[in-house]
């Protein structure tokens, strides 16, 4: 598209004027201009603000082709974009120009019945300049937030696809001798019932099957499981939890306080669910753990028509409002040995069983809370 050409003798008398005082505008304004980047690009800003005058002469004394002025604006963009320049410098540079533009214009002795057209005519060619400029920044930044969220995923892919084969591996290697281990251990406790440190030792490989089958879970997760969905009970479910955590529970001085409803049944796999609740209670055991303080953990249920809803509450720190974003994602942890992948297996579990999960946490206490359909 073309631009207005202009004929009054007053315009070429102008773009003469402009041409005759290009280096002192350029100088008044590289004065003044704001560069904050890292790598001085003073003299491609100064190119450029060199460039733009160019046009606006040429759209005061001839026609200024829009494409040209569109060109130079993408150029700029591209330019910032490159450089990682901030926008905002780039509009007050070119506001700044054509103040000092319309200024110069003004003195240049033109009549002044021409005086309001040129300036409109001036406005407007910086207007257009500041949006395409803008405009295509924006995209530009855009598809480089894209390009980044692409490779943060596909790094994420990679990591859990890791994670599986690395579990796979772990699993046949450390499953037949701990299931052998722990058969002979249950022997040993049969022989010699009061042999000291075999209910540790018991516990402890309780502990390390359960971390076990969890990678092995994480790495299953997209896969299809044999189906194991029974009917249970919940009480009972987290009864046989708190069971196993008892040695922690009592090592931690915790005092814990279960309100179950003792009709309430789900249908879902039981070694799964069991997990969520040992993650979960874990959780609360290592968050109390940390503070010097009366330890306190309720776990409480409420029913409706539909819907089992299980709170587990802790007095321990509360979790930062930054967590929430990553919290339920893997490897996130801020614990010294953690994993961080405790919540995510939550999650997706509940998630395979029309379930969802929930937390809150303020200064008194942090609240986990799983929503559960009955039957
Ligand atoms: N009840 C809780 N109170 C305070 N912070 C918690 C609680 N539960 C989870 N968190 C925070 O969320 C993080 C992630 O928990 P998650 O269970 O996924 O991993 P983890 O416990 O660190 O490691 P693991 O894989 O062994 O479970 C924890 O490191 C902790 O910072
Ligand atoms: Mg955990």
């Amino acid at each position: 598209m073309e631009t207005n050409v202009q004929t009054g003798i007053g315009y070429i008398k102008l773009g003469d004027f402009l041409k005759e005082n290009e280096q002192e505008f350029l100088d008044l304004w590289e004065e003044q201009i704001i560069v904050h980047s890292a790598v001085d690009n003073r003299a491609q800003i100064r190119e450029n603000g060199y460039l733009m005058y160019q046009l606006i002469i040429n759209a005061i004394t001839s026609k200024l082709s829009e494409d040209d002025l569109r060109s130079l604006a993408h150029k700029v963009a591209q330019e910032r974009v490159d450089a990682n320049n901030n926008i905002g410098e780039f509009v007050y540079n070119v506001n700044l120009g054509r103040s000092i533009l319309i200024k110069c214009v003004t003195h240049s002795g033109i009549i002044l019945e021409e005086i309001q057209t040129i300036i409109d005519l001036i406005n407007s060619k910086f207007d257009l300049f500041c949006f395409y400029a803008v405009s295509r920044y924006t995209d530009l930044k855009d598809l480089k937030l894209q390009e980044k969220n692409v490779y943060i995923t596909q790094t994420h892919k990679d990591r859990l696809a890791i994670l599986g084969q690395m579990s796979s591996s772990f699993v046949h290697e450390f499953r037949n001798p701990l299931t052998s281990v722990m058969g002979f251990i249950k022997l040993l406790k049969n022989d010699y019932p009061n042999l000291p440190y075999v209910n540790v030792i018991s516990s402890e490989l309780e502990q390390l099957k359960f971390k076990i089958s969890q990678f092995l879970h994480t790495s299953k997760l997209n896969t299809v499981v044999e189906n194991r969905d029974e009917d249970i009970m919940i009480k009972g479910l987290i009864e046989e939890v708190t069971d196993f955590l008892y040695a922690s529970i009592v090592d931690g001085n915790i005092q814990i306080t279960s309100t179950i409803d003792a009709n309430a049944k789900v249908h879902g796999d039981r070694s799964e669910l069991k997990q969520v609740f040992l993650n979960l209670l874990m959780n609360a055991i290592d968050a109390v753990c940390e503070e010097d303080i009366y330890r306190v953990i309720n776990i409480h249920s409420e029913v409706n028509e539909e819907h089992i809803t299980i709170m587990i509450s802790n007095n321990g720190p509360t979790i930062s409002a930054d967590a929430a974003e990553f919290i339920f994602e893997p490897f996130y942890t801020t614990k010294k040995l953690g994993t961080g992948i405790g919540l995510f297996v939550c999650k997706n579990i509940l998630e395979k069983n029309h379930g969802k999960i929930v937390y809150n946490s303020d200064d008194d206490l942090t609240t986990f809370q799983i929503t559960l359909p009955i039957i």
